[in-house]
């Protein structure tokens, strides 16, 4: 189903998000692979590796915070898959907003800008982490 199709990957860099890309380029002939996350070294990083520096990948700068961004990173794009996200637990309790506006307000972005934008669809990732107070 990924034959010739434009896929962006929120979060790209990550570590799902790399092994997904593995597998991507190894079951299908993507036309074009969109990585938006925020980090320039570390998606300098990943395009300097050769299993991802074969011309299929782009690398987009940008937040889920920001709704205006990720319209334009999904213009013409078929499929997003949405990885980005903060994830450290501990983190998360002495920065709950920060969470809030990167896991919960950045999530309904991704899913504002596909509808704006025609997106096919969007497969979103939930948490591995869960933690009762
Ligand atoms: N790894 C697993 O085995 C696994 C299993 C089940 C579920 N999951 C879930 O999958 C998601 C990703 O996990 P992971 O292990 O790949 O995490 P990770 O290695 O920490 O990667 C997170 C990615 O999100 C990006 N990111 C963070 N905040 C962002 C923002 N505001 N805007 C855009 N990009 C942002 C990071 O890049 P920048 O910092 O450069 O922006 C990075 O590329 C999490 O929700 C995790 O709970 C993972």
């Amino acid at each position: 189903m990924l034959n010739g199709k434009t896929i962006l990957i929120t979060g790209g860099t990550g570590s799902f998000e790399k092994q997904c890309c593995r597998e991507i380029l190894r079951r299908f002939d993507p036309e074009k692979v969109i990585i938006f996350s925020r980090d320039e070294l570390k998606q300098s990083e990943m395009a300097a590796s050769p299993t991802f520096s074969s011309g299929k990948f782009r690398f987009f700068l940008g937040d889920v915070r920001d709704k205006p961004r990720l319209e334009r990173a999904m213009h013409d794009v078929d499929y997003v898959i949405h990885a980005a996200a903060l994830k450290q637990v501990p983190a998360a309790e002495y920065n709950p907003h920060e969470f809030i506006k990167t896991n919960i307000n950045g999530a309904m972005n991704v899913v504002d800008a596909a509808i704006a934008t025609g997106v096919r669809r969007v497969i979103a990732l939930s948490i591995d982490k869960a933690t009762a107070t």
